[in-house]
C-alpha cells in the first residue's frame, strides 16, 4: 500500500488537494473537484489501513517502533480524558500531515538534484 502512496500521480493529486484546501474557489474550475477529491479519499483509505495495521500489531510492553506507536501509548494514557488531544481523529490528521508535508517536498528536491547533476556532470 505504501507503494501506491509513492506514485507520481498520487503525489500530484495530493498536492492539488492541498492547494484546493488553501484556495477553495479553484474547485469551481470544471473537472478539478472530480479529479482531486477521489485521490484524497484514496489517500485517507490507505492511511487508515496503515493505522489499523499499527494498532493490531502494537505491543505496549515493547518500546515504541515509531511515532504512531508513541501516539498510541499517549492515547492509552489519556483514556477517559475528553480534554486530551491524543485521540483517533488527531492521530489520523497528524500522520496525514507528515505524509503530505514529506512526500512532494522530498520527491521534488530529489528530482531537481538529479536534473542539476545531469546538467553538471563534473559534480556527480
Ligand atoms: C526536502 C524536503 C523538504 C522541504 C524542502 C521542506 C520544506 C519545508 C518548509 C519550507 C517548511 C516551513 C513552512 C512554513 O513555515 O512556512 C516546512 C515545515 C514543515 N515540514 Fe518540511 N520540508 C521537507 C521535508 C519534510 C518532511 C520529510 C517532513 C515530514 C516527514 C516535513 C514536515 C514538515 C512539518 C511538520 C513542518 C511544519 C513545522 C512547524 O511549523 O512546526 N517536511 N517544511
Amino acid at each position: 500500500s505504501s507503494s501506491a502512496l509513492s506514485t507520481g500521480r498520487t503525489q500530484t493529486l495530493l498536492w492539488l488537494s492541498q492547494v484546493l484546501n488553501a484556495v477553495p474557489i479553484l474547485l469551481r474550475i470544471p473537472g478539478v473537484a472530480k479529479k482531486a477529491l477521489p485521490a484524497l479519499k484514496d489517500f485517507l483509505y490507505l492511511l487508515d489501513n496503515l493505522l489499523t495495521e499499527h494498532k493490531t500489531t502494537w505491543d505496549s510492553a515493547q518500546p515504541p517502533r515509531d511515532l504512531t506507536d508513541a501516539f498510541l501509548a499517549e492515547m492509552e494514557k489519556a483514556k477517559g480524558n475528553p480534554e486530551s488531544s491524543f485521540n483517533d481523529e488527531n492521530l489520523r490528521m497528524f500522520i496525514s500531515d507528515l505524509f503530505m508535508a514529506g512526500m512532494v517536498t522530498t520527491s521534488t528536491t530529489l528530482a531537481w538534484a538529479l536534473l542539476l547533476m545531469i546538467l553538471h556532470p563534473d559534480v556527480q
